[in-house]
């Protein structure tokens, strides 16, 4: 028997005027499910698109270092409508789920595809269409896919969830295990799912609206689930015995004030739990804060781009009174707890730092310019971490909102994470705005923009595997990644951000 896999879909208010407005999260993988067979090196991947695990810190500890100015092969699969994200399985292999993301070309919701990768190109092995959203006049929501420990394809798209085979797209399990959304007027939903049977075992109603997806992992033996929620509380559920129960006894904060806008996800890092403000633009600067897994009344705060932004454009106040957005925390943070570093980015800013966090709070090393709306993420062992993210070229310092959502270039920027130095960076791979990147196998890297898949190849460092699991043989390693994602909600205003086409990321968080 399977462990339980959460899914969380999060239902939150108002019916738009477009029709019903649902916002589901991916599922998230737990310690105690799928993820740990991943972990285990079983090979499989869950969702290497944002984070390797439920605690989404987006280490992903079986990679590898890459040979510092490496050159970069890239062969690309074009024409593919509304890629949002991709999950490995086995060396040669890649699966997307498109359909679902305004780019150039029509979408009507949820397509499966198969990649073949192995040779020098890529080939499409097969399509499964899940719904027509046009046709039975549904919603077409991203949600998101994952491979569970079955190997299976799961897939969350509206308010449905699937299971297919991964070899051959064909759906083993029907699209109905939520066949309706309830019309919560504000209350989210959290439900849980069974791993193996795909059977819905719980179905909580929060205690508010949340946004910023669900982050789940062990800390000191339990199993907590952690989420924000809006006005700046953050706060904790216990799963066990099957079940997912409040813990009163936990209620965080994070720092914000009026102009900002809601945290995304937490990662769990350490004693702490630590997140950023301004998921959605904001006419203020970011917050991180750390929130003490043990005791919630403990937190520490800093302004991460505040002195830059002061540097950029003198007064803040001057820019609140002209309504400038001066910060979007578009993704999520990344954190690396064997490090105890954390990286918060801001893309209107353009700047991306690492924090050392301790017991005294947070220490800059580090700040570098660079523009990303994209989940940055962790590679390689814990001794030669890399931190990987996009970087947006040729804009002005404050870009303006139309500037950020209608740029053309966007590549990838390796850099050493203790000291933020660039190691190397890609051609132009065109605009992926926020959309997530992903590890492969060995020497591999998948980018994709809103049609088109890439994949890089490039040398790996000539260096010894160190305890944090990086190989550098460029053998099939197990695995890069797994684990989820989330986002989401807020009713109307969630549903604005989406309509702007391609630029709707933020809400993806
Ligand atoms: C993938 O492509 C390679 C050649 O590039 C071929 O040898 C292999 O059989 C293909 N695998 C599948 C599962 O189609
Ligand atoms: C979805 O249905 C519409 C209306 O019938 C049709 O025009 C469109 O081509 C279909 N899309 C796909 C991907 O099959
Ligand atoms: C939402 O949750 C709060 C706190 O549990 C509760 O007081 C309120 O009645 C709920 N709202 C709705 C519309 O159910
Ligand atoms: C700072 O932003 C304000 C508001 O957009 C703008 O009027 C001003 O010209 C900017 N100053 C600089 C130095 O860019």
């Amino acid at each position: 028997m399977g462990a339980l896999l959460l899914a969380a879909l999060l239902c939150a208010g108002s019916v738009s005027a477009q029709g019903q407005a649902c916002w589901r999260q991916e599922p998230v993988l737990t310690d105690s499910a799928v993820g740990k067979a991943a972990v285990e090196g079983q090979g499989l991947t869950i969702t290497p698109s944002e984070a390797f695990l439920g605690k989404r810190t987006r280490v992903f500890p079986f990679t590898c270092r890459i040979e510092e100015g490496t050159d970069f092969e890239v062969a690309s699969f074009g024409g593919i409508p509304g890629i949002y994200n991709g999950v490995t399985r086995q060396p040669g292999e890649i699966f997307l789920l498109a359909g679902v993301i305004n780019g150039d070309e029509p979408i009507d919701g949820a397509v499966i595809y198969g990649f073949n990768t192995s040779g020098g190109g890529i080939q499409q092995t097969w399509s499964t269409q899940l719904i027509n959203t046009t046709e039975v006049d549904e919603w077409n929501y991203p949600g998101v896919m994952a491979l569970d420990s079955q190997g299976r394809l799961v897939v969350v798209y509206g308010y449905h969830l699937a299971a297919l085979d991964a070899s051959t797209g064909e759906v083993l399990q029907g699209f109905a295990a939520f066949t309706a959304c309830p019309l919560y007027e504000g209350n989210s939903t959290m439900v849980l799912v069974d791993g193996d049977s795909l059977e819905v075992k719980q179905v909580l109603e929060l205690p508010g609206a949340f946004g910023g997806r669900i982050s789940s992992g062990i800390y000191e033996g339990t199993e907590y689930i952690y989420l924000t929620g809006t006005g700046g509380s953050a706060l904790r559920w216990v799963y066990g015995n099957g079940e997912v129960v409040q813990d009163d006894s936990w209620q965080g904060e994070y720092k914000l004030n009026k102009l900002s806008t809601p945290a995304s996800s937490l990662a769990m890092i350490g004693d702490w739990v630590v997140t950023m403000t301004n998921g959605l633009q904001s006419l203020t600067p970011m917050f991180m804060t750390a929130i003490s897994q043990k005791d919630a009344s403990i937190t520490h705060s800093v302004t991460p781009f505040e002195a830059t932004l002061r540097e950029l454009n003198g007064s803040i106040a001057e820019n609140i009174k002209a309504k400038t957005i001066v910060s979007w925390g578009v993704s999520a943070i990344s954190a690396d707890p064997e490090n105890m570093m954390v990286y918060p980015f801001d893309f209107v800013a353009g700047r991306v730092a690492g924090y050392r966090l301790s017991a005294k709070g947070f220490e800059k090393a580090w700040e570098e310019p660079q523009r990303t709306a994209n989940f940055m993420q962790l590679l390689g062992g814990s001794k030669d971490r890399m931190l990987v993210g996009t970087n947006v070229p040729g804009l002005p310092a404050l870009p303006t909102m139309e500037e950020l959502t209608t740029y053309t270039e966007e590549y990838l920027q390796f850099r050493d994470a203790a000291s933020g130095r660039l190691l190397a960076e890609t051609p132009d791979l065109g605009a992926a705005r926020g959309l997530p990147s992903a590890p492969g196998f060995g020497n591999e890297y998948f980018y994709w923009t809103a049609n088109t898949l890439n994949k890089l190849t490039y040398k790996l460092a000539a260096k010894p595997a160190d305890e944090g699991g990086a190989s550098a043989a460029p053998a099939p390693a197990p695995a890069a990644t797994p684990a989820s994602a989330g986002t989401v909600a807020r009713g109307q205003e969630a549903a604005v951000t989406l309509a702007l086409a391609g630029a709707a990321l933020a809400l993806l968080l």
